[in-house]
């Protein structure tokens, strides 16, 4: 961390799908949501993979596909624009790498990357992928099937860990596009200071018990962050 970085006021967001809807990638839970043309059990589990492997690599083919086909929104860049005045962390449950191609530098990705496969024996090797499919027969450098690299239900969300002190230390937490369904990531904003200053952001995001306290902001993260930033960096 530099010495400028220590000084500023710490931001940390916690963003869900809904920070790239603009930018055309499908949500999970929405009527038209992922998890409703997927049987969560069949794409997202250990299980599932073991069941069919072939059919959870083509689902998240296809999310790579759309993932690097997609541009960062509004939203995305706005975050980026926060670093020129604060130090910023984005802890995502995303898989896409918008945030990083707006510019942002600490991001954290909860439940994996899209862009990576790891081997379905070490979850220690994890390789980056630079085309969009990864096929039944590509194997790690010992022998065994690639997978994707994302958390499944069911796994542990090793990054939980690092997540939590740096949302202890928030000046200023937002949550944006997130259901707040999915544990432990939701339970996150149980460990934000009291005394922060809180946002939620979401079109839905009314009535959430968890961010009963925030500064609710039912509105699509594209259109309000632009002005949330600036009125923050004016602070
Ligand atoms: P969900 O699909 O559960 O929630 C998306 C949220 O984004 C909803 O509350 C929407 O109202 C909101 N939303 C939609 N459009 C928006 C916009 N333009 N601006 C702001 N908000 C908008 O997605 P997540 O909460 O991210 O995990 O889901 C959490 C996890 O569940 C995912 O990481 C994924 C999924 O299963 C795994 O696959 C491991």
């Amino acid at each position: 961390m530099t010495t400028r970085e220590i000084q500023m006021k710490k931001i940390v967001i916690l963003s869900g799908a809904g920070v790239s809807a603009e930018s055309g990638l499908q949500t999970f839970r929405a009527s038209d949501g992922l998890w409703e043309q997927h049987k969560i059990t069949d794409i997202a589990t250990p299980q599932g993979w073991e069941k069919d492997p072939e059919l959870v690599l083509n689902f998240y083919n296809e999310r790579r596909k759309q993932a690097r086909a997609a541009m960062p929104n509004d939203a995305h860049k706005a975050l980026a624009a926060l670093e020129q005045q604060f130090d910023v962390t984005i802890i995502t449950q995303n898989v896409d790498d918008l945030h990083e191609r707006a510019g942002s530098s600490h991001v954290m990705h909860l439940h994996g990357e899209i862009n990576q496969s790891r081997s379905s024996m070490d979850p220690e090797l994890v390789y980056e992928i630079d085309h969009w499919e990864v096929r039944m027969g590509d194997l790690c450098e010992k022998g065994s099937q690639l997978r994707p690299n994302i958390v499944w239900f069911g796994e542990d969300v090793p990054m939980i860990n690092l997540a939590v002190p740096i949302v202890t230390k928030a000046d200023i937490f937002m949550v944006i596009g997130t259901s707040l369904n999915v544990y432990p990531a939701a339970g996150l904003v149980d460990f934000v200071a009291t005394d922060a200053q809180k946002y939620h952001i979401d079109p839905n995001g009314l009535n959430k018990e968890n961010t009963a306290d925030f500064h609710i902001i039912a509105k699509k993260a594209g259109e309000v962050m632009p002005a949330l930033v600036e009125s923050l960096l004016k602070q």
